[in-house]
């Protein structure tokens, strides 16, 4: 999908990977709404790229459709949505204290699983709407990008609820697809290895080299500009669809 001149939303585009494809999207002469919580940096990052900002939380189901329908009304319509929006929580399976409480599990699945979910399928009422691109181009209504993680694929000690929440954000992108495919929407997740972000800056240097160290290369966290470039790839490439893509220097995660 040409990129230019088109409607976007990103949730979490505050901070982080969220915020480098917000800027990389308007950048490209895209309109840009930023949906991230009232404490973040929203408004001052949506007022530097020209764009509008609209205070969520994701978790809150019910605001989150308010938040998308103020977001497309001000920008005129929608083709394109990203989501970054997500986070994890540390605690194994059985620890010292007894076994995984379901509270918290359960707050993990909502703010990755069932918040992408229900972004995604609300987003796609919106693109629905749209009259498709010339069908000798792409003929496309709008592109959906997710966030997963390699921890999808290889949680490590402690990643229970995060993994879960992950993996189901990667494995809804081909049924997604599949049930969109009709009206030219595609759905598609990045798997993201450690990036250099608000998520990680808290993790002590040594302890993230020696997260990065079994990269095959570039043996670092990545860029969050790195992860704006693949997703307006994505959108940009229409034979990309249904998929979780992994985006890690070669890394696998190994158990700790
Ligand atoms: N940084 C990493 O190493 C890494 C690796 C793999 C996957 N991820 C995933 O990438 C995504 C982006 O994270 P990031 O690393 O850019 O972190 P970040 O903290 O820099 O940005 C995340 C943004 O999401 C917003 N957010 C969080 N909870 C929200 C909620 N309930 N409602 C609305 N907005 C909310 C935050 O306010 C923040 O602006 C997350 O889903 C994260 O799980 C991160």
């Amino acid at each position: 999908m040409e990129i230019k001149g088109k409607k976007a939303v990103v949730f979490g585009g505050a901070s982080g990977m969220g915020r480098a494809t917000a800027e990389l999207l308007a950048a490209r002469g895209a309109d840009v709404a930023v949906l991230d919580r009232p404490v973040s940096a929203g408004a001052e990052v949506a007022a530097a790229l020209g764009g509008s900002f609209h205070p969520v939380d994701v978790t809150d189901f019910a605001a989150t459709e308010e938040a998308l329908a103020t977001a497309v009304e001000a920008l005129g319509g929608l083709h394109v949505s990203v989501t970054t929006a997500g986070g994890g929580s540390v605690k194994r399976t059985l620890g010292k204290d007894g076994p995984h409480d379901l509270d918290s599990f359960r707050r993990v699945l909502d703010l990755n699983a069932v918040a992408t979910f229900n972004i995604s399928r609300l987003a796609a009422v919106h693109m629905s709407r749209n009259e498709p691109e010339d069908p000798e181009t792409t003929g496309e209504r709008g592109v959906i990008v997710n966030t997963s993680s390699i921890a999808a694929f290889e949680g490590q000690i402690g990643q229970v609820a995060y993994s879960a929440a992950k993996a189901a954000i990667a494995g809804m992108s081909l049924t997604m697809a599949r049930d969109l495919g009709s009206l030219g929407i595609r759905v598609v997740a990045i798997a993201p290895s450690l990036f250099e972000t608000g998520a990680t800056e808290k993790i002590p240097a040594e302890r993230l080299a020696s997260l990065v160290k079994d990269a095959a290369f570039p043996r670092r966290l990545g860029r969050p500009e790195e992860y704006a470039k693949l997703a307006l790839a994505v959108i940009d490439n229409p034979m990309l669809n249904g998929q979780c893509l992994r985006l890690d220097a070669g890394q696998r995660f190994g158990p700790k």
